[in-house]
């Protein structure tokens, strides 16, 4: 029987062509919705989705659904939770459309000092105001602060940097790279910052980050751009310091986006000059969506042909492993059940399990993380088996 694959999100054709040609039954609807998921994921193996949200009744719905790819960089469309519940994978194509949306973040701060948008707007009313728009203050030598730095924020650095920018970032675990100065503070950083421009993925952690506090280290007049998640920001506060300290804002991102792919648009933020509004176009370059897709394509056939997941990201972190178990042993029927039998009857949960074998196929290793730890007579028991070659168990 074919693997039914469902892409519910707009996915270049070519790509979709190349499963077909993999001999995949492939349902392509671009159009579908949050709720059309529902019944449109119901039979299908794997569900390839951008921003469309994959809520928990879908996956609860669905039969055989054993994958979900977010082709792009952000999960949080997708219910975590329930796919856990469900041994349902979740991956992602980090880093694949990363240029795209430091372009757009590089293009949006260039757009905010010449205030492009407005030029055009007043242009196309037959309006011509060379003296407002030539009050520019100019991008070279000033300080941009980068909130997150993953793929997206390094490869916004990069740019920042060749437009003279002087850059600090802002990371909660790793800070690297070349002329790229840390900051451990906000409250230290932020004051300094002409620029500040965010990459961080909407979690617990990072919901309302920037709030009346942030917003009030902030100078007056500092050119916010964010293209990451709107979560990050508290809107409320956002209009307040727009308003009373006159900080100049461009979103990719805002709360209340449309799920529709047009239509119409409703948000308080529409009414603010000194706000632009970009259509969630981070990503969506041809080139970002194609290394999307070819990595999107690459998932699929690896879990097809081997079984590992790339990009896992609903894999446990951490497990309730205290004990590790390595069995050597001949590669023969029932060897590794008689071994489990013995945990078993001892009531001790495996929570992780790995098998290899080694060349020739004649001898394997096992190797299993325990929650507790083996006794002795189990010890004894897996040792004594004539096809048990050793048997070494330690605390970990
Ligand atoms: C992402 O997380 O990759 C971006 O937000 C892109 O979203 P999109 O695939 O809906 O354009």
């Amino acid at each position: 029987m074919k693997m039914k694959i469902l892409i519910a999100d707009k996915f270049p054709e070519q790509y979709v062509q190349k499963l077909i040609d993999h001999d995949l039954e492939v349902i392509y609807q671009p159009k579908l919705g949050e709720n059309d998921l529902i019944e449109a994921a119901k039979e299908v193996d794997i569900l390839v989705v951008r921003s469309t949200k994959v809520n928990e009744a879908t996956i609860n719905n669905s039969k055989q659904l054993n994958l979900i790819i977010r082709a792009g960089a952000g999960v949080n469309n997708i219910n975590i939770a329930a796919a856990n519940r469900k041994g349902i994978y979740v991956s992602n194509c980090p880093g694949k459309n990363s240029i795209a949306v430091a372009e757009l973040a590089i293009g949006l701060m260039i757009a905010l000092d010449r205030r492009i948008p407005d030029n055009v707007i007043d242009f196309r009313n037959g309006v011509w105001n060379k003296a407002e728009y030539s009050k520019a203050e100019g991008l070279y030598g000033k300080t941009l602060a980068i909130v997150g730095y993953g793929n997206i924020g390094k490869e916004v650095a990069t740019r920042a940097l060749a437009l003279g920018l002087n850059v600090y970032v802002k990371d909660i675990s790793r800070i690297e790279g070349y002329g790229i100065k840390d900051f451990s503070e906000f409250d230290q950083t932020l004051p300094k910052a002409d620029i500040i421009s965010i990459h961080l993925p909407a979690t617990p952690e990072t919901k309302g980050l920037f709030d009346d506090k942030l917003f009030s280290y902030m100078k007056n007049g500092a050119l916010l751009i964010n293209t990451s998640r709107h979560e990050v920001i508290n809107e409320e506060s956002l209009i307040k310091a727009v308003k009373e300290k006159n900080i100049r804002v461009a979103l990719d991102v805002f709360k209340g986006e449309p799920e529709g792919k047009d239509g119409e648009v409703s948000s308080q933020l529409r009414e603010l000059k000194n706000v632009y509004v970009t259509h969630h176009i981070g990503a969506s370059t041809q080139q970002a969506q194609n290394a999307v897709a070819e990595e999107a394509i690459k998932i699929i056939l690896d879990f097809i042909h081997s079984g590992v997941i790339a990009h896992w990201v609903n894999r446990a972190k951490v497990t309730d492993s205290h004990f590790q178990l390595v069995v050597k042993h001949y590669d023969k029927p029932g060897v590794l059940a008689s071994i489990m039998d013995v945990l078993r009857q001892g009531d001790i949960n495996i929570e992780e399990v790995e098998n290899i074998i080694f060349d020739g196929g004649l001898a394997a290793t096992c190797t299993m993380k325990l929650k507790i730890a083996a006794t002795d007579e189990m010890l004894s028991a897996i040792k004594n088996n004539p096809n048990v070659l050793s048997v070494s168990h330690v605390a970990i």
